[in-house]
């Protein structure tokens, strides 16, 4: 028995890195897999059939069942026959793994409109098309569910020369902190990924070495990602996992109390709660860098 038998999955930019560890995983668990991808390049331009086709070639040649979609998750038809494809082929669909993403990475005084929409594009609004047919589907089905919308800490923390992105994968932590809290009533789990791997996305900005290509390899990944799919994680829900390599670390937050007084009070003055703030400041936690996360 898989641990994940008799459950169909969507994982969107599915045709390599992250994407294809998570689809390959999630088939080897007994998972029915609709693998999507545009087949484009890293910036988004073009597309091709034959990542999405390799993949599920690869799944059923070990065994698994999968569908192969070939639409932009930015365009509202092509997501609605993704989940389309998934009841089509497999009857249902329970899981959705957002994780199609494209980088258009350039310090902010240089980024173009283009550059900014195009990234705001995929991974917020493209997240958001698909979780909203997702959503109706598993409404429908009325049995939950379970959605990753895969963020970074370039979005959770911050990452120079990535304004555009960062807004968006903040976007998509957004949208899961709503959308965990109304999924409660349903069954339906909403969680973030923000992962570290080396893929074609990140070749550049890590070491060139055989060390990374195994300690950073995207399949150390999707074992976190597939556990919150499974009926065990059924009560995780509005939860932020970082996932390097095989390291992984829950991203919460705490709020902190720097002032305080009686609400029916006065306002404070700009002065006394400068005063406040400013004694309080050498506790608090630093800003770290991405890689130190
Ligand atoms: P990747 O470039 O290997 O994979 C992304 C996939 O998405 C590609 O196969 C691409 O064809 C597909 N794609 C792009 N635009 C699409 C669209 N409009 N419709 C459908 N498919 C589309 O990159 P990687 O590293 O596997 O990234 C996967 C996700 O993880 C992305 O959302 C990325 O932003 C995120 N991520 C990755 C990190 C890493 O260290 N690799 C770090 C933080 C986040």
């Amino acid at each position: 028995m898989g641990l994940l038998d008799g459950k169909v999955a969507i994982v969107t930019g599915a045709g390599g890195g992250l994407g294809r560890a998570h689809a390959m995983l999630l088939a080897q668990l007994g998972a029915s897999v609709v693998v999507n991808d545009l087949g484009g390049s890293r910036d988004g331009t073009g597309s091709s059939n034959s990542m999405a086709d390799t993949v599920v070639e690869e799944i059923r040649a070990a065994g698994g069942h999968a569908a192969a979609t070939y639409g932009s998750v930015t365009d509202d038809a092509a997501a609605a026959a993704m989940i389309q494809c998934a009841v089509d082929n497999f009857g249902r669909l329970d899981i959705l793994i957002n994780n199609a993403g494209i980088l258009r990475d350039r310090s902010f005084k240089n980024m173009t409109d283009g550059e900014w929409d195009a990234v705001i594009d995929v991974h917020l609004r493209g997240s958001y098309l698909a979780t909203k047919h997702a959503w109706q589907q598993m409404l429908t089905q009325g049995e939950g569910g379970r959605i990753i919308m895969t963020s970074s800490t370039s979005g959770l923390i911050g990452n120079f020369g990535q304004a555009n992105y960062g807004a968006a994968k903040a976007g998509v932590a957004g949208f899961m902190r709503v959308l965990a809290l109304e999924g409660m009533k349903y069954g339906i789990t909403v969680n973030v990924l923000a992962p570290a791997a080396l893929s074609r996305m990140t070749e550049d900005l890590m070491p060139e070495s055989e060390e990374t290509a195994v300690r950073m390899a995207p399949e150390k990944v999707s074992p976190t990602v597939a556990w919150l799919c499974t009926d065990a994680a059924a009560k995780v829900t509005g939860r932020q996992f970082c996932v390097s390599g095989n390291r992984t670390t829950l991203l919460s937050w705490q709020y902190d109390v720097l002032a305080e007084k009686d609400s029916m009070s006065e306002p404070w003055t700009v002065e006394a709660i400068g005063e406040q703030i400013e004694a309080s400041m050498d506790n608090w936690p630093k800003l770290l860098k991405p890689m130190e996360v």
